[in-house]
């Protein structure tokens, strides 16, 4: 068995993202990854012109080009007469088209200006410090340019992704951004384990695909010595492997977990996992024992892979994921021995271990119900 483990956990490390096409950057702007953070079918921005246009699709991103004496506008993701478009990029005059006098932004730097003349520019200047340039209220704002993303780089994830859609991040399976009308980077994580970018909701990671636009997450980053291991803290079937200067992803076989202690992949009961991950990662049974080396006594109920709220055992008890229920202390020090999430752990003493041993199971089947009805809560996300 553990040769079985071993072997998988040098295969699992060869299976990488395989991209059907090749990947597309426009310098830091890396167009391939942030078209996994949209919905299928979604159009983003070039930075090079204003002129074409990416499809994201499944394969990755699709380049067009708007017909002559078009822009593309990013906010209603189509092409309209040229003059129309809050466009900038590539243009060697940014007051070209423009009637009247308008400030326009400054394409590489958010907090400067151009002051518009007709379609000549009549001056240029830079808000405060603080203060960063607003286009759609022709104001300098309070706020920092820093609505770039894992992904997108230098570019400010507003001005390439359309406003009003929910879109994923690729540095967590969790979290979801928003762009408002003004250009407004709102973050967030879902509640429950994942955010589906193709209904831009939150749901759970066992979603198929859920997870794939993940490439790296934020807690690990640079390392030196190679071959180094972390567990990953949310997701107990995945860690890192230094590569001698990046820690980079790797995932266990289903139904293994990384085990901190031996530092490789082991099977989900055998395993001790790192104390802060997810223990109803691939298991369908109802209750999963936290990771506890005290009294191993903690545990929450399992739904689609995500956990509820985490309950106690009554004093005197360990919970017993076979039995699905809390069992006598009595039986603790043999359980440890083949259920890793509890490796550690110890009785409390026995003189206290008698008292509530009548309510044992209700309690357990009384908590789950209540369990249940708090997970429902998590469901809904950013919509
Ligand atoms: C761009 O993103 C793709 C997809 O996430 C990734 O495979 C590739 O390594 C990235 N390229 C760079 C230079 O960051
Ligand atoms: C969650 O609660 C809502 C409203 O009470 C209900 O309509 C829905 O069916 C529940 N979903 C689950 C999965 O229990
Ligand atoms: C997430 O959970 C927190 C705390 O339980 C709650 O205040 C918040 O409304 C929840 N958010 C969503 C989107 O369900």
């Amino acid at each position: 068995m553990a040769g079985y483990y071993l072997l998988a956990t040098v295969l699992c490390l060869a299976v990488g993202n395989a991209l059907a096409t090749a990947v597309v950057l426009e310098g830091t702007y890396n167009v391939t990854q942030v078209c996994t953070m949209v919905k299928a079918g979604t159009r983003i921005g070039g930075t090079q012109s204003c002129d074409y246009f990416y499809t994201c699709t499944s394969s990755g991103p699709k380049k067009a080009t708007c017909a002559t004496g078009y822009t593309y506008n990013y906010k209603t993701q189509s092409c309209v007469p040229t003059g129309q478009a809050s466009c900038y990029y590539g243009l060697a005059n940014p007051c070209a088209g423009n009637t009247g006098n308008k400030w326009v932004p400054h394409v590489s730097n958010c907090q400067a200006w151009y002051w518009c003349n007709d379609d000549k520019i009549a001056g240029n200047g830079e808000c405060a410090d603080g203060l960063k340039f607003e286009s759609a209220t022709q104001r300098c704002v309070y706020g920092r340019c820093s609505s770039n993303v894992a992904g997108s780089g230098d570019v400010s994830i507003c001005s390439v992704v359309p406003p009003n859609v929910y879109f994923g991040a690729t540095d967590s399976c969790k979290t979801w951004n928003y762009c408002s009308d003004s250009g407004v980077l709102s973050t967030s994580a879902c509640n429950s384990s994942a955010f589906i970018v193709s209904t831009g909701e939150c749901g759970y990671s066992s979603y198929p695909g859920a997870c794939d636009r993940v490439t790296s997450d934020p807690v690990p980053t640079t390392c030196t010595t190679l071959g180094t291991k972390q567990a990953d803290p949310e997701v107990c079937g995945s860690y890192y492997v230094c590569d001698g200067s990046i820690f980079q992803l790797n995932k266990c076989p289903t139904g293994a977990y990384y085990d901190v202690a031996k530092e490789t992949c082991v099977l989900r009961q055998t395993a001790v996992p790192i104390a802060t991950c997810n223990r109803c990662q691939d298991t369908y049974i109802g209750f999963a024992n936290a990771v506890d080396d005290k009294l191993c006594n903690s545990y929450y109920y399992c739904e689609h892979g995500e956990h509820g709220s985490t309950s106690t055992c009554p004093t005197g008890k360990y919970f017993n994921e076979e039995l699905q229920a809390c069992d006598d202390d009595n039986d603790l020090a043999t359980y440890v021995i083949d259920n890793g999430a509890c490796s550690g752990a110890k009785a409390t003493d026995s003189s206290e271990a008698d008292e509530d041993s009548a309510e044992t199971k209700e309690d357990t089947k009384e908590e789950s119900t209540e369990t249940k009805e708090a997970s429902n809560d998590t469901k809904s996300g950013a919509k």
